[in-house]
């Protein structure tokens, strides 16, 4: 049996949660709205925020979870990839802990943590998949086709040959002046529209391969012909064009995926990372397991966005292995 708190810092988010096990006790996240009237995460914002985050969301975590800091057992914390200043904040604060409390440290993968986030069990009848089982991320850093044969044997099958679906998204949402970050705001205003309105061209990229920067620059392109023949096609057709550009990404990431899956005799599938919120992906998702019979896993949408709580499950399945991290160890970027 063990405690185990766990930090994430890698981007714009503060967070920290404590682990009974699998099972989540905590998991506070202080997000930085700071960084919104600049239309992207400002990395030097960004490790200030932490900086005065940090010990008010452990503080909470250990108070929700109701223990004292004397009965943690690890301490683990993201390692890598993210902003160098981000990373850091929570890299020192972790190792500080660790060794004022005599307890082992374990660094994490932010990206494995994301895809092991579908272990965390919130209940009793919380169900988990079962290995292999092949998992689409989807975050504004990172779109990738993972098979994964164990919670530590992960094999990359495909991933973008530029920039990420979450890139892609929040571009689409700057071109239509919608705010940062764009991906919640165009899902939101998809709703209202019609995901047929408009077609943008996909790419043709070989296997299991995406490439995302073609479709922005089509949007942008079709949209500055639009806006000079009417100076207000965006307000005009806004939901029409979110439904539209949300359709086109979120159809070409599954198309991908499906067939990841069919050639490798993959019965269980999930999505994991921030993209993952996503209700056009959720439902796609779930439309392409019923018609193959196959069971997916959309995780609920606070272990989506960047949360310490996967951290802390990916640090558990380190955590029975002794896999421990020396104090010395630095964070990395890439
Ligand atoms: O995983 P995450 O929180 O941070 C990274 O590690 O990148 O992902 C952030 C990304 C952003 O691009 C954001 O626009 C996108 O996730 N996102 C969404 C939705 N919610 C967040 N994209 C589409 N639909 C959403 N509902
Ligand atoms: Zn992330």
């Amino acid at each position: 049996m063990s405690y185990i708190l766990a930090i994430e810092s890698s981007c714009d988010d503060t967070s920290a949660a404590v682990m009974h096990d699998d099972c989540m006790l905590s998991n506070v996240i202080a997000s930085q709205k700071v960084h919104e009237q600049y239309g992207g995460v400002v990395p030097e914002l960004a490790s200030r925020a932490h900086q005065q985050n940090i010990l008010p969301v452990v503080d909470t975590a250990l108070r929700q979870a109701g223990i004292d800091k004397s009965q943690l057992d690890a301490v683990a914390f993201t390692r890598g990839p993210g902003l160098l200043g981000s990373l850091l904040v929570g890299v020192s604060f972790a190792k500080g802990f660790a060794q004022a409390l005599g307890i082992p440290l374990i660094e994490v993968n932010h990206l494995q943590a994301h895809v092991l986030s579908h272990f965390i069990r919130t209940d009793s009848s919380s169900t988990t998949p079962s290995f292999p089982f092949l998992c689409l991320l989807v975050s504004g850093g990172h779109t990738q086709i993972i098979l994964l044969r164990s919670h530590f044997e992960m094999e990359i099958l495909g991933q973008t040959i530029d920039d990420a679906a979450g890139e892609a998204i929040d571009k689409a949402a700057k071109i239509m002046d919608l705010g940062y970050p764009g991906g919640p705001v165009i899902d939101r205003l998809a709703r209202e529209g019609n995901p047929d309105a408009f077609t943008f061209a996909t790419p043709n990229i070989k296997g299991y391969d995406y490439s995302f920067s073609g479709i922005k620059t089509s949007f942008l392109y079709y949209l500055r012909d639009r806006l000079a023949e009417q100076p207000d096609f965006i307000e005009v057709h806004k939901a029409d064009l979110c439904a539209s550009i949300q359709k086109c990404i979120m159809e070409f990431l599954l198309k991908k995926f499906e067939k990841a899956a069919l050639a490798n005799r993959i019965s269980q599938v999930a999505i994991a990372g921030g993209v993952s919120a996503n209700s056009y992906l959720r439902n796609g998702l779930q439309r392409i397991a019923d018609k193959h019979h196959w069971k997916a896993f959309i995780p609920p949408f606070t272990f989506c966005t960047d949360n310490a709580a996967m951290v802390g499950i990916a640090g558990y399945y380190k955590y029975l292995r002794h896999e421990y991290a020396d104090i010395s160890l630095p964070p990395f970027t890439n």
